[in-house]
């Protein structure tokens, strides 16, 4: 591979871009941008970094979640507050479950450009622009709203900014204190079964901490138990606004992608001689590659080496998304592989992307069965390779949303409509992710036996 600059993505081929008609807007934009301050500092990416080091050496389970596509429409404090609560209350259960620490990292503060199956969506004989998320254009379905426009770059950076500043409040002023832990719950979520299972831990928790504070050991004294961390993710698919994002670090003169703590490469812009590979291999945040069905031994070795070429524990986050059933036949060749060669990866299920399936009523759904079933066999492989099932990959909101079916509420297909807010893909609802998380507590224990 040849030397590699901020821009040397734009030497090679690219997939999944929007065409955008005035050139001269689109360098004004990046111009602006590239002054912007960044959304993330180098050092906060480096803890990143060793605490997912750790994960991969076994010692932690990797929590990653959050919208499919973040708009401009569903922007804001509820939500943020609402996925931020739940997204708690899983890592409590996980932790619990597994007794090591969970890395949080939410799909949040940038994930707003989509990849799409075709370029064109065709409604009542009209064929328009397929819609690529806010950062690039609009979902109404008139020509102009999908016409891609530079500007909305800036829009999304300001949405990242005050998203990323709510979640730095919550995290560090208070909220996520641990003796507050019950009051993470969400009244609707009250009915389910999950919650009164949450509501077990939460009294055993808050018994440990009257205990420790008798021995001395409260915030005060250990102020991590009223603080956490919430990294930021998304997928670095819009080039022009992740190169204008990206820094040189004064202290360690490297670049950091300062839009987010950690970026991932989609299973349909994973080509090694591609743009994104390229970009991404030159940054030292953590990089995630989706591997879907398609993906070969090949592929993905040579993948890791051109990402990961000094097999630094902590940068290469593989995020298998390959189907409940696929993930059987295709993956453990994959993984057989890579523990031959010694790589480090670290090795997360994405149970949502191969489970994706069309309703009769034509809203995209997913089976919360088939989640649980990809996540359940995903373990079982690890464990019968003796390798290390690391982390979770989910599509979710903090909301009562019905996009995904079953799970404790029961959605059935006719409930769709009635709460099917996703800009892209269906998202599990607070109760479903809650409950899900019980599931793969189930897994973690299982595996540390
Ligand atoms: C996504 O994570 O929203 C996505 C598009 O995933 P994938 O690249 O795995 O299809
Ligand atoms: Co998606």
């Amino acid at each position: 591979m040849g030397e590699w600059n901020s821009k040397s993505w734009r030497e090679k081929p690219i997939l999944q871009q929007p065409t955008y008609k005035n050139q001269e807007a689109l360098k004004d934009v990046e111009k602006s941008l590239s002054k912007f301050p960044p959304l993330v500092f180098a050092e906060e990416v480096r803890s990143l970094k060793k605490q997912l080091a750790a994960v991969t050496n076994g010692e932690g389970f990797l929590l990653q979640g959050g919208d499919c596509a973040e708009s401009f429409s569903e922007f804001n404090a509820d939500n943020i507050r609402d996925f931020f609560k739940v997204f708690l209350q899983m890592s409590v259960v996980l932790t619990y479950a597994g007794g090591k620490p969970v890395v949080k990292v939410g799909r949040i503060a940038g994930q707003f450009a989509k990849p799409r199956s075709s370029d064109f969506e065709t409604s009542d004989g009209v064929e328009l622009p397929s819609y690529r998320g806010d950062i690039i254009n609009s979902i109404e379905f008139t020509s102009e709203a999908r016409e891609p426009n530079p500007e909305r770059m800036i829009m999304a950076y300001n949405q990242a900014a005050a998203t990323q500043n709510l979640l730095r409040a919550f995290a560090r002023g208070g909220f996520a204190d641990l003796t507050k832990v019950h009051r993470w719950n969400l009244d609707f979520t009250k009915k389910s079964n999950a919650f009164t299972k949450y509501q077990e831990i939460t009294t055993k928790i808050e018994e440990s901490l009257r205990f420790m504070d008798a021995c001395g050991i409260n915030a005060n004294t250990a102020p991590n138990l009223a603080q956490t961390v919430l990294y930021t993710s998304h997928e670095a698919l819009l080039l022009n606004y992740e190169e204008a994002l990206t820094r040189l670090d004064s202290t360690t003169n490297k670049w950091y992608d300062c839009s987010a703590h950690m970026l991932w490469i989609g299973d349909r812009t994973r080509g090694l001689e591609q743009a994104h590979v390229e970009f991404l291999r030159g940054v030292e945040n953590p990089v995630g590659i989706k591997a879907g069905p398609t993906t070969t031994v090949d592929d993905l070795l040579k993948l890791i080496d051109a990402v990961n070429p000094e097999n630094e524990a902590g940068k290469l986050n593989i995020i298998v998304r390959m189907g409940a059933e696929k993930v059987k036949e295709n993956f453990p060749s994959l993984l057989r592989a890579v523990k031959k060669e010694g790589k480090n990866i670290l090795w997360s299920c994405d149970p949502m992307h191969g489970n994706t399936i069309k309703a009769a009523n034509d809203y995209k759904t997913r089976e919360f069965d088939n989640v649980v079933k990809e996540v359940k066999n995903f373990f079982d492989i690890h464990k019968a390779e003796g390798t290390i099932a690391g982390g979770i990959h989910l599509e979710m909101t903090g909301k009562d949303v019905t996009e995904c079916v079953g799970g404790g509420q029961e959605i059935s297909e006719e409930d769709l409509g009635s709460r099917y807010h996703t800009h892209c893909d269906p998202r599990l609802n607070a109760s479903q992710a809650l409950e899900l998380s019980f599931l793969i507590a189930d897994n973690l224990k299982e595996a540390n036996k």
